[in-house]
């Protein structure tokens, strides 16, 4: 019996990964926005949405969020915050011939719709991304209150630009996930560059975008999902985006990256929350064959190394070093199971409240915005 390996008929490992991330960080978002008063709609845009259900029985991005925003309103007391899904994809089914893909997704998604409120609105498309996607961000200005979450998974790159994100994001109320082909563009990033070949234009304006006149060089896939990385940050630097990345690494032929951005601190430690619940080793991405765990997480990264000689560099507050861990990849709890072990070993470590109020033994409060606690090495 031959296996299909067709991505495009059926659901192969990396686009599980893929997926499964994207449907474990909207639960988080859904049930920290369904909490904020203030916020009256999400949006939703998966407007590359594929075919719903692959041959093999694999659930695509659509029929994901669909179970995810069930799951949030079964947990919730049948409670939904209003919520406006737009499915939109050009193609035909490969899977069964004669029908839209965007129908098939409606012919999976519509026995889910029908148990969820009236509050959680469909619409399905079938149009040009490039069309369909400003379309989306008129929706956007036009919506006061409102926040979304646009998932961006194309077949390749060549629809999407650093200026397309750029745009994706102004206002500040939106956030996006970016699959990239990151074995592909690395292959011939370089080329691209040096002695542009037909068909090489949108990698070649993706990095020129990126790195303007520098002449990138990359020593591996995952070097290049590091550097996009780097370039990506100080691009959107200026309108205060955190980018992270969540590599899907099955050998080095097949690297794929989820690129992450938003503006908001907890979309960010969410999104790293989600990475660390994937992959408990690292949080650094999933590899589709674990190695055994020889080191801790955290000791692997050197992570304790890097936070001493940050805190060693100068008193920090609780907030910096919030931000600090999360800006290295790790949560609130990593940093803090370092503090407290400095706490109660090292006689020359101390914590001290600058709020005047009392601090509880054994709490750093990295992650609370209530208290404000500075951190020293005395010299
Ligand atoms: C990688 S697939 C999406 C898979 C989907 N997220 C899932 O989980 O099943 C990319 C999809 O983008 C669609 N597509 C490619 N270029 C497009 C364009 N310019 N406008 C609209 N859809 C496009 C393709 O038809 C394809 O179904």
């Amino acid at each position: 019996m031959t296996i299909n390996t067709d991505a495009k008929v059926v659901m192969l490992e990396h686009s599980e990964a893929k997926v499964s991330l994207y449907g474990i960080y909207l639960a988080k978002y859904l049930n920290i926005l369904s909490r904020v008063p203030s916020v009256q709609k999400i949006f939703l845009f998966d407007l590359m949405c594929g075919e719903g259900i692959y041959d093999n029985g694999g659930k695509g991005s659509p029929i994901i969020a669909l179970q995810t925003i069930k799951n949030h309103y079964l947990a919730n007391n049948q409670a939904c915050p209003n919520i406006q899904v737009w499915f939109n994809d050009k193609g035909m089914s490969q899977i069964e011939k004669g029908i839209s893909k965007v129908s098939r997704v409606k012919s999976y998604v519509d026995p889910i719709h029908v148990e969820l409120p009236s509050n959680v609105i469909i619409d399905y498309f079938m149009e040009d991304y490039d069309q369909i996607h400003m379309r989306a961000l008129q929706l956007i200005q036009r919506t006061p209150n409102s926040k979304s979450l646009f998932f961006i998974d194309p077949y390749g790159y060549k629809e999407i630009t650093p200026n397309h994100i750029k745009d994706t994001l102004i206002g500040g109320d939106s956030e996006a996930l970016l699959f990239l082909p990151i074995s592909h563009m690395y292959r011939f990033a370089a080329k691209a560059i040096e002695s542009p070949f037909p068909g090489s234009a949108p990698l070649e304006n993706f990095l020129r975008e990126l790195f303007g006149a520098k002449q990138p060089k990359f020593q591996s896939p995952l070097d290049f999902v590091e550097q996009i990385k780097t370039q990506f940050r100080a691009f959107l630097r200026a309108m205060h985006i955190y980018v992270d990345t969540f590599t899907i690494e099955r050998d080095d032929s097949n690297v794929y990256c989820l690129f992450f951005f938003t503006s908001h601190v907890r979309g960010f430690e969410k999104m790293l929350e989600t990475k660390w619940d994937l992959d408990s080793e690292r949080g650094q991405g999933y590899r589709l064959q674990q190695g055994p765990q020889l080191f801790s997480a955290i000791e692997i990264a050197g992570y304790p190394a890097k936070l001493y000689d940050f805190i060693y560099a100068s008193r920090r507050t609780n907030s910096d070093i919030y931000l600090f861990g999360l800006e290295n990849g790790f949560l609130p709890t990593h940093s803090n199971r370092i503090l407290q072990g400095w706490l109660e070993t090292r006689l020359d470590f101390e914590r001290l409240a600058l709020d005047s109020k009392p601090l509880r033994s054994n709490n750093t409060y990295i992650g609370n915005k209530e208290r404000s606690v500075a951190f020293q090495f005395r010299r």
